[in-house]
């Protein structure tokens, strides 16, 4: 009797303890581990068998935040994300890893070559079709841009 009683105790005890220790493992990446989206200049394709217009795809680029063609250097919005529609191609910039506003130069957006990621990349990799991608920096007070090509809606 005594013994069932202290085997229920121990028992209890394991069980709070395996609680305790399964939480904190749980929640350690919310404590110590920093906020990243996810890579960079890895991309994500998430619907290769939509394809879309290449062409379509580099004018909705351009028309990001009002508009970056020609001699415009810089994509500057204040706002976390922006799109722009061209076509069958919606393009998005947002944001990321503490961003809260877009401030990233043309060049950098776009990533030709860079292992920086950019938006020619995400092209080179997913083709004209649906993905993601994040380019370091470019964002304020801090954090990084992810550039994304969806199907216009
Ligand atoms: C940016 O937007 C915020 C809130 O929408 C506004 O308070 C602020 O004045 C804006 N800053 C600039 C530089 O336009």
């Amino acid at each position: 009797m005594l013994f069932a009683l202290q085997a229920r105790r121990v028992t209890s005890l394991f069980l709070s303890l395996l609680v305790v220790s399964i939480v904190s493992v749980a929640a350690r990446p919310l404590w110590f581990e920093p906020r990243q989206s996810s890579e960079l200049n890895v991309a994500t394709c998430t619907d290769p068998a939509t394809q879309l217009v290449e062409h379509d795809c580099n004018v909705a680029l351009l028309g990001l935040g009002g508009g970056i063609a020609g001699t415009i250097e810089f994509l500057r919005v204040n706002s976390s994300t922006t799109s722009a529609t061209s076509g069958t191609c919606t393009v998005t910039a947002t944001a990321v890893d503490g961003g809260t506003t877009i401030d990233i130069s043309k060049g950098r957006l776009e990533g030709h070559g860079s292992s920086n990621g950019g938006f020619d990349n995400l092209l080179t990799a997913c083709g004209p079709s649906p993905g993601s991608m994040v380019i370091g920096g470019g964002a304020l007070p801090t954090g990084n841009i992810q550039i994304a090509i969806s199907a216009a809606k």
